[in-house]
């Protein structure tokens, strides 16, 4: 079965990347150019995503925006003959149908993917988080999907390895080696401490779900940080019915955070022709300027 629709919740608050996000959505802030959302859309589009659901929060008015025709500008663009401008704005504005619904509270990713239940109309959806921009020639959701296809249309979770000082920074699974990528899953659990966790190998924000997972969330009660936790919900599912794990291949940048972010953005300009050069002459010039020794 195709999966035709991904919901991406951004109604979070994005405290970590205050104070930025007290007036513009953290999803907006560009790499270099081009707005982390962008990213994680076009990765769900490559993988042939047909609908995206926006879960949003008031404020994230400009995520929808950028997605839409902007018919002023594009007529500015016009008059002025600035023809591969006008082209850009075209195709973002034509990249995939949105629609978005409302998360009135924030209480949580469990219960911003739930907003989304009516949406899905009762089919196997994707759910990308928009803090992790995963970089690969195979967009990872594409990878999760044909899991999901092999497995007759079971829920699949993306997984990568962390150093296991880090568990706690994420959601750990842990499961049934099936084979060097794959793993049946036995439990999810929600920021382990290092010495709690069952391994090493965290969900950076990449899922295949089944509409099973709406009835989980309409009755789990409030977890880790007294919010509906996306984890939990997972957890009660691979109790239910086979639940696989993926480790997809890839590089991921988690650009919620000012680090990760900075990281994505001197990989992002060292990687476009464009931008190298002048990337490497600015930050030899800064390093001498600032009296840095390498
Ligand atoms: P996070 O808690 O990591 O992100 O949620 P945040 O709230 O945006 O940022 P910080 O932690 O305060 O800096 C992971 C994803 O789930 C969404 C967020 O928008 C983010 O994309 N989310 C989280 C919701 O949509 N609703 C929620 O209630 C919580």
């Amino acid at each position: 079965m195709k999966i035709k629709k991904a919901i991406i919740p951004i109604a979070g608050k994005g405290t970590r990347f205050l104070p930025a996000t007290k007036e513009i959505a953290k999803e907006i802030i560009p790499i270099i150019n081009v707005p982390m959302i962008h990213y994680i859309v076009q990765e769900a589009v490559e993988a042939g995503i047909e609908q995206i659901i926006f879960v949003t929060s008031s404020g994230k008015f400009s995520v929808e925006d950028y997605f839409d025709r902007n018919l002023e500008l594009e007529a500015y663009l016009e008059r002025n003959n600035k023809i591969k401008e006008l082209e850009l704005i075209r195709k973002i504005g034509s990249m995939v149908e949105i629609t978005s619904v409302r998360q009135k509270e924030q209480l949580g990713l469990g219960h911003a993917v739930l907003m989304a239940k009516n949406m899905v109309e009762g089919e196997p959806f994707a759910v990308l988080l928009g803090d992790d921009i995963i970089v690969n020639s195979k967009p990872a959701i594409k990878q999760l999907m044909e899991v999901s296809v092999e497995k007759n249309g079971a829920p699949v979770i993306g997984v990568m390895e962390v150093p296991k000082e880090d568990t706690a920074k994420y959601g750990i699974v842990a499961g049934e080696v099936l084979d060097s990528r794959t793993l049946k899953m036995s439990e999810m659990v929600e920021k382990p401490n290092p010495k709690d966790a069952p391994t090493n190998l965290a969900t950076p924000g990449r899922y295949i779900l089944t509409p099973e997972i709406f009835e989980i969330l309409e009755n789990i009660p409030r977890g880790a940080g007294n919010e509906y936790q996306l984890t939990d919900a997972i957890n009660i599912l691979c109790k239910r019915k086979p639940v696989y794990a993926y480790k997809f291949e890839g590089e991921r940048f988690d650009t919620g955070n000012v680090d990760g972010y900075l990281d994505a953005t001197i990989d992002f300009a060292l990687k476009n022709p464009e931008t190298r050069e002048k990337f490497i002459q600015s930050l030899k010039y800064r390093i001498k300027k600032h009296g840095i020794t390498l």
